[in-house]
């Protein structure tokens, strides 16, 4: 039963009720006209205390698709955010007028906190370097879409493993699958955390390997996640300049890859897949970002508990 529930972490849902909201997902996307108007009456608030385009666009789009409606901020300077007032105080009231909050915040940990003082659904949509459930549901339904399965898969996950939150969730989501493996690569610098390592990987003897060229583990890949260099969480801008290109994805790379691996990336890019990639049918990343609108619009229905 996920009526009622928040989403903070992306283990917070067993597997059978992530099925749940794919199945859901699917009829919406191939029937949206039937679920037009499922969610009149009900209120989405979006408190984005960190820029988005695909996060807090595609949970508008999607309340607005289901027919409800929507309020918030996409700039935190512009509430009492501004004035001192605390995320505990904010999420209570924001409570009394909405039906489900989507939290974007630089914190690491603050839709948990919100969600411990709210009565109504809270979503993480991202907190700092830590987790990001909702990208999480995206891969995993684009994922299910373009290989029917979850299991039985090797994924190449490639970039900022240090700071990039989807990728810490995407591990964690894909460990309940059967015969997951990892090709984790990346510089030494932004190696996956430890504690991704040992409470994830070694913990539920998930098979991964980490390598520093994409060229040497290219054709082993079912599916590259790539990843942008997080700019944003770098101490020192001299460190992001030698890092950022570490990786780019272009159309020689694509020759070496599996006739039908298909590339996916959260998005934004920025550097790391060459452009002339998007024309190659294995280009998957702006489809993955308009399935983030099904899924986003199939998590709230089963919040809200409305049919
Ligand atoms: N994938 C993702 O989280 O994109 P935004 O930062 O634009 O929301």
């Amino acid at each position: 039963m996920l009526k009622g529930r928040s989403l903070i972490d992306p283990m917070d849902f067993s597997t059978e009720e992530l099925d749940e909201i794919f199945d859901l997902a699917h009829l919406i996307k191939n029937n949206p006209e039937e679920y037009s108007q499922i969610c009149k009456g009900r209120i989405l608030a979006t408190l984005f205390y960190e820029p988005s385009t695909r996060t807090r666009f595609s949970f508008e789009a999607a309340m607005l698709r289901l027919g409800g409606n929507v309020i918030g901020f996409s700039e935190p300077n512009s509430s009492s955010v501004s004035k001192g007032e605390s995320i505990s105080d904010t999420i209570r009231v924001v409570s009394c007028y909405a039906d489900v909050v989507a939290m974007r915040h630089p914190k690491e940990g603050a839709p948990k906190i919100a969600a411990m003082y709210s009565d109504i659904p809270v979503i993480n949509a991202g907190d700092g370097g830590h987790q990001h459930p909702t990208q999480t549901l995206t891969d995993l339904f684009t994922i299910k879409l373009v290989r029917k399965s979850l299991s039985n898969i090797t994924i190449g996950v490639c970039g900022d493993l240090k700071f990039g939150r989807t990728v810490h969730s995407l591990i964690k989501a894909m460990s309940r699958y059967e015969n997951v493996k990892f090709v984790m690569i990346s510089p030494k610098e932004l190696k996956v955390p430890e504690y991704i390592i040992n409470e994830v990987l070694e913990k539920n003897n998930i098979q991964y390997e980490e390598a520093e060229k994409l060229e040497d583990v290219m054709e082993k890949l079912d599916i590259l996640y790539m990843t942008r260099v997080q700019k944003e969480r770098f101490f020192n801008e001299e460190d992001y300049i030698r890092l950022k290109d570490s990786y780019i994805l272009d159309a020689e790379k694509m020759k070496l890859a599996k006739k039908d691996m298909f590339v996916l990336h959260p998005l934004p890019r920025v550097n790391e897949i060459a452009y002339e990639v998007d024309d190659d049918p294995r280009a998957y990343y702006f489809k993955q970002a308009k399935n983030g609108m099904y899924v986003r619009m199939a998590l709230m229905a089963k919040q809200l508990g409305v049919r």
